[in-house]
C-alpha cells in the first residue's frame, strides 16, 4: 500500500472507531471524538426519491447490498464505511448495532438494513435520522465513508405525517451541509435539470460547487431524440467537478437478478457505443465516478493532514490522560475502543512522520 492509502485506511478507521465509542451519533458536543470524526471527509449521497442514489452507491462499493425500488425504500441514514483489507482477504461486512457477526452473504446485509430500518420506525413508510453504521472490508474497495440519504420529496404519501417533507430535508442538509463533505448529488436524466433537488441543495449549502461532484443517472431511461450533452458537458449547469453520467440497473434487472459485474459491463458498453457520448466514453460511468472520488477524497486528506495530524495529538494526549484514569470503572469495551483509538493515532502520527521524512514535507500540495 501507498502511504496515502494506508494514511486514508487510518483515517477511515479511527472514524470507525470513534462511532463505535459512541461519542459521535450527530450529536455535536465538542468532544475528543466527534471533532476527531467531524474532521474527516465522507460522501452523502443525495437527491430525490427514486433517482438512483442506492443504485449509484451500490455501483461505487461493486456489490449488491442496499435495498432499493420505487417510492421511499431508504428510511434511516446509512454510514457506510469501506475498508480496503490486503489482498486475500474474504469480503465481509458488519453492523454497528450487531458487532460481533461477520456477514459474508450480502444479502443477508440487505435483510438486515431493512429489518433494522423497520425495528426503528416500523414497517411503515415513515423516517428516522438514526443511523445504521455499517462497515464493508474487502480487497476490491477504495477506503471511503459514505452515506445512504432518504430521498428529498415534494409531498407526503398516505401513512406519512405531513412534516415528512421538512424532516427529510432538514436530516439531509445536516449531513451536506458540513464543510467536511463531499456532495454526491444525484439527479436523472429523464427529468429535467433545472427541478433537481440535488441541485437546489447543493447549491445552498456549497454555492461555489468545490465540493459537488453532479451525477446523471437514467441516461437509458430518456426521450428517444434527446439526449444530456448539455448537462454532462456543463452548459446547463457548471459545477467544479465534471459531471458523471451513469446507467444503473432497470428495475426489471433489479427482478431478474442481473449481477452487479454484468451491469458494469452493460454500462461500459452503453458508453462505448453511444452516439451521443461515445466521445465522453472514458470519464462516465460508476468505474470512473468512484475513481473520481476516491482520487477527490485523496487530496483533501492530503490537504487536510496538518489539521488532522494536531487534532491526532490533541486527541493522543486526552486518550492517554483517560486511560490513566482507567482506575474507574469504565466499560471494558469502552476501554477498548480508547485503546484502539489511542493505537491507530498513534499509527497516524508514526506514518505520516516516515512519510515526511521520506523528503515529501507537508504531503506534496
Ligand atoms: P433512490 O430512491 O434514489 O435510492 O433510487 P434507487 O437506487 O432505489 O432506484 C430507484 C429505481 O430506479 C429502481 O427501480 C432502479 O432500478 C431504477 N434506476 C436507478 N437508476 C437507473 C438507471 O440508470 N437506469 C434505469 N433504467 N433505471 C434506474
Ligand atoms: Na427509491
Ligand atoms: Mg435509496
Amino acid at each position: 500500500m501507498t502511504t496515502m492509502e494506508s494514511l486514508i485506511g487510518l483515517v477511515n478507521r479511527i472514524q470507525r472507531a470513534c462511532t463505535v465509542l459512541g461519542d459521535y451519533g450527530g450529536g455535536d458536543d465538542g468532544n475528543t471524538f466527534s471533532s476527531l470524526w467531524e474532521a474527516l471527509p465522507s460522501v452523502a449521497v443525495v437527491g430525490g426519491q427514486s433517482s438512483g442514489k442506492s443504485s449509484v452507491l451500490e455501483s461505487i462499493v461493486g456489490r449488491d447490498f442496499l435495498p432499493r425500488g420505487s417510492g421511499i425504500v431508504t428510511r434511516r441514514p446509512l454510514v457506510l464505511q469501506l475498508h480496503k483489507m490486503e489482498s486475500e482477504t474474504q469480503e465481509y461486512a458488519e453492523f454497528l448495532h450487531l458487532p460481533r457477526r461477520k456477514f459474508t452473504d450480502f444479502a443477508l446485509v440487505r435483510q438486515e438494513i431493512q429489518d433494522e430500518t423497520d425495528r426503528v420506525t416500523g414497517k411503515t413508510k415513515q423516517i428516522s435520522p438514526i443511523p445504521i453504521h455499517l462497515s464493508i472490508y474487502s480487497p476490491n474497495v477504495v477506503n471511503l465513508t459514505l452515506i445512504d440519504l432518504p430521498g428529498l420529496t415534494k409531498v407526503a404519501v398516505e401513512g406519512q405525517p405531513e412534516s415528512i417533507v421538512q424532516d427529510i430535508e432538514a436530516m439531509v442538509r445536516s449531513y451536506v451541509e458540513k464543510p467536511n463533505s463531499i456532495i454526491l448529488a444525484i439527479s436523472p436524466a429523464n427529468q429535467d435539470i433545472a427541478t433537481s433537488d440535488a441541485i437546489k441543495l447543493a447549491r445552498e449549502v456549497d454555492p461555489t460547487g468545490e465540493r459537488t461532484f453532479g451525477v446523471l443517472t437514467k441516461l437509458d431511461l430518456m426521450d428517444k431524440g434527446t439526449n444530456a450533452l448539455d448537462v454532462l458537458e456543463g452548459r446547463s449547469y457548471r459545477l467544479q467537478h465534471p459531471w458523471v453520467g451513469i446507467v444503473n440497473r432497470s428495475q426489471a434487472e433489479i427482478n431478474k437478478n442481473v449481477d452487479m459485474v454484468v451491469a458494469r459491463h452493460k454500462e461500459r458498453e452503453y458508453f462505448a457505443t453511444s452516439p451521443d457520448y461515445g466521445h465522453l466514453a472514458n470519464k462516465m460511468g460508476s468505474e470512473y465516478l468512484a475513481k473520481l472520488l476516491s482520487k477527490h477524497l485523496e487530496s483533501v486528506i492530503r490537504a487536510r493532514i496538518p489539521s488532522i495530524t494536531s487534532l491526532i495529538n490533541k486527541s493522543i494526549e486526552e486518550l492517554e490522560s483517560e486511560m490513566n484514569h482507567l482506575g474507574r470503572p469504565i466499560a471494558l469495551d469502552a476501554g477498548a475502543q480508547l485503546y484502539t483509538i489511542l493505537e491507530l493515532c498513534r499509527a497516524f502520527e508514526r506514518i505520516f512522520k516516515e512519510h515526511l521524512d521520506g523528503g515529501r514535507p507537508g504531503g506534496d500540495r
